[in-house]
């Protein structure tokens, strides 16, 4: 077993993609997180890479469309510097096209690598991606799920991350995230399942996975700017399970029925190699026409 550069190893890790846990991670005094490089860092990245927003947002807000609806007035620049004062949530795709982030992006690739060979869920990462959270306290991320796995490490401040159980359609009806996953729809707050969710706390040092599709909210704590950071990506039975939702939204386009993702693991493989074979017949298509 080769060791882990970021995160303190645990048993836990059996749990990618099955549940959520928490762990700790060795990151806490990389340079490249403390406020002053991402003051430099931040507004130096393409614009298109940085989303800010109020911080002021409920559990129920469209979080895809928080930094269009709900701007909070200032430059990023200006953001960065009030953001113990502005109410303000940043959230930055991609920091490591920073160079101070290289290191540590290689890094976190590595040891995601090392847990997906473990779990036998393919051997290198789908489109890893890392994503900076920079918060002002009290700051809420509504409700929803993406379409990646992810490990949340924390860095400063605290703050309440409330997961909810996978493919739950008490949580999302299937037909719901099918059609999310297809891009043909969004996900939507059911307060009625807030019961069935699980409440991780955490501080600087810790972090949390939440599992591929998982719904989850988030609460900063009130003493603090939070600084966090996830790695979202793929592996080889997540992409299956994504291509089979996708085939499952199309067939009920079509006035179908068919059996939800997540139940049978065999059936959505196959169903993943028929959305494949489907895809590349219409590209074919697409190229003779
Ligand atoms: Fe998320």
């Amino acid at each position: 077993m080769t060791q882990l550069a970021c995160f303190d190893d645990t048993s836990a890790f059996e749990g990618l993609d099955r549940a959520a846990f928490t762990f700790s991670h060795q990151l806490l005094d990389h340079p490249a997180l403390n406020l002053s490089n991402l003051g430099r860092a931040i507004p130096a990245l393409p614009k298109e890479q940085v989303f800010y927003s109020s911080g002021a947002l409920e559990k129920t807000d469209d979080f895809d469309r928080a930094h269009l609806d709900k701007k909070n007035g200032l430059s990023i620049e200006e953001t960065i510097e009030r953001i113990r004062v502005s109410n303000s949530y940043i959230m930055v795709r991609s920091p490591e096209d920073d160079a101070s982030f290289k290191d540590l992006y290689q890094a976190l690739i590595a040891d995601v690598t090392e847990l997906m060979r473990r779990r036998g869920v393919g051997d290198v990462p789908l489109d890893p991606m890392l994503y900076l959270f920079i918060a002002s306290p009290n700051s809420v991320t509504p409700f929803h799920v993406d379409r990646y796995s992810t490990f949340l490490m924390q860095f400063r401040g605290k703050k309440t991350v409330t997961i909810f159980p996978m493919f739950d359609e008490r949580v999302l009806p299937a037909s719901e995230m099918e059609a999310f996953m297809s891009h043909d729809g969004r996900t939507t707050y059911r307060p009625e399942s807030e019961a069935l969710a699980t409440p991780f706390d955490f501080a600087p040092g810790q972090a949390v996975h939440i599992p591929f599709m998982a719904g989850h909210h988030v609460k900063n704590g009130s003493d603090d700017v939070s600084v966090s950071m996830s790695i979202i990506f793929n592996t080889a039975q997540t992409r299956a399970m994504s291509k089979a939702m996708m085939l499952n939204h199309s067939l009920r386009k079509r006035g179908l029925s068919p059996t939800p993702v997540g139940q049978s693991g065999w059936r959505d493989l196959g169903k993943s190699l028929v959305f494949r074979s489907m895809s590349r017949v219409r590209r074919a298509i697409g190229r003779s026409s």
